[in-house]
């Protein structure tokens, strides 16, 4: 049994997500088994996690207090209705949530994953409107080269055209304001670039454009994950803010990656210091261990829907798999993890050694820009011409067969590793990818 879990005879039913299938199944990459900062393949070579899986496993791999919290509640209480029912772990890791939480955000929707958290945000957004007598603001406006996910909603305020072209006509009512990256002005900077704040006003032309009292949330990433790491330039997203404000339009930030420590503070909101309205969470929520989301929000647009007949239900929106009970102990355990070892902020210790380790590969072969915040980096390539993405495909390819897990889009390398990650391993990361850039074509 454990061999044909091994090495599968036959890889043609699954039908994998995000991937080019039929490259992957003539020269398969597997895993097997992992441990802390490390993933074991099928030929038991160990691979380095330069990417926290797919930016979730915060805490690392296979630890074991979120483990045990699994295995025993699995065997306690396996699932229980999410509707009109309840289990006292919901209410509790609804509560340890409410308490790392920017000030203000004290309730908490559950869903299974990042998606369903944006989908669940944006109802909530334009329902807010509606709950308190303001019904004509349905618009959603999100950015050029966001990713909020792959359902409807999210691809539609999302701005990755490879994402949306293929379906038809989305959502309606939903506008884009522009991206903020600036190649010429702001490459190579550490950190926040200093160009490109005004962008920001860019929000309001568009609200100009459609009248504010039709506009019910403005979504972004705080720093644009998927696209490659665009980070936002210093005062932008203090920008959006005072606009959304002025207009009374909803700021929803997108935290599925920045939530749980990535930048060295439990949220990107506690990083820049603006608040938005709601939050988006996923993946470090339970370390990447059982699927789960969350979607915190303020209280004003909670008690907003808590009006009319005690008995009907307030919001018709949930998922069969809300709150699950294995899913929130192992919640909990991982913020138990988080606290113990100060995971949500040893980013901020680490940032500067991550900064220069990763701006010393500039200068390295195809680099043209290099980008960080927090643990996150991304090291932009020119594209090979009349190819884009095969160089970078290239590099992880190679990255992998050396013994590294980086992630790439575009022609980008973005990494993003486990929070408990050591300065040897980062020097070993880091020359991976400097090896793997003179490699490549
Ligand atoms: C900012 C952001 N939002 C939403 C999602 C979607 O999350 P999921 O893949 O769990 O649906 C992601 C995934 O990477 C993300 O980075």
């Amino acid at each position: 049994m454990y061999h044909s879990r091994v090495v599968p005879n036959d890889l043609n039913a699954f039908w994998m997500p995000f991937t080019a299938n039929r490259q992957f199944k003539q020269s398969p990459r597997m895993f097997v088994s992992a441990k802390d900062m490390h993933f074991t393949t099928t030929d038991g070579r160990k691979v380095l996690d330069g990417t926290a899986g797919l930016w979730c496993v915060n805490a690392g791999h296979c630890r074991p207090k979120i483990t045990e919290a699994i295995r025993e509640q699995a065997g306690e209480l396996d699932y229980a209705p999410a509707f009109q029912m309840g289990h006292p772990l919901a209410f509790e890791f609804a509560n340890r949530l409410v308490e790392i939480a920017p000030k203000g955000m004290e309730h908490v929707f559950f869903t299974n994953s990042g998606s369903e958290s944006v989908d669940t945000a944006l109802k909530i957004a334009i329902a807010y409107h509606r709950a308190r007598g303001d019904g004509s603001r349905f618009r959603l406006i999100g950015r050029e080269r966001g990713y909020h996910g792959v359902n409807f909603g999210g691809i539609s305020v999302g701005g990755i055209v490879t994402n949306r072209k293929m379906f038809g006509t989305l959502l309606t009512g939903v506008d884009h304001m522009p991206h903020t990256h600036l190649p010429g002005q702001n490459s190579f900077t550490k950190g926040e670039p200093e160009h490109g704040a005004d962008i920001a006003t860019e929000l309001e032309r568009i609200v100009a454009l459609h009248d504010a009292s039709t506009v019910a949330a403005v979504i972004v990433e705080p720093v644009a994950g998927s696209t490659g790491v665009l980070i936002p330039p210093k005062g932008y997203l203090q920008k959006l803010r005072a606009i959304c404000d002025k207009h009374g339009i909803l700021l929803i930030f997108d935290e599925v990656i920045t939530g749980f420590g990535r930048l060295g503070a439990p949220f990107a909101a506690d990083y820049f210091g603006v608040t938005p309205d709601i939050i988006t969470t996923a993946k470090g929520i339970t370390n990447g261990v059982i699927p789960m989301g969350a979607v915190f929000v303020k209280k004003e647009i909670h008690d907003a829907f808590m009006n009319g007949p005690e008995h009907v239900i307030e919001f018709f929106h949930g998922y069969t798999y809300s709150g699950n009970p294995i899913a929130c102990a192992a919640g909990i355990a991982t913020l138990d993890t988080y606290k113990e070892e100060g995971l949500l902020t040893r980013g901020e210790e680490l940032a500067p050694y991550w900064e220069e380790a990763l701006h010393s590969l500039k200068g390295e072969p195809h680099v043209i820009d290099i980008r960080n915040i927090g643990l996150v980096g991304a090291i932009e390539l020119e594209p090979i011409a009349g190819q884009p993405t095969k160089r970078a495909f290239q590099a992880f390819v190679k990255a992998f067969e050396r013994g590294a897990l980086i992630r790439t889009t575009g022609d980008i390398i973005a990494l993003s590793p486990p929070l408990i990650i050591t300065k040897g391993q980062i020097n070993e990361l880091i020359d991976h990818v400097r090896e793997v850039l003179r490699a490549v074509d």
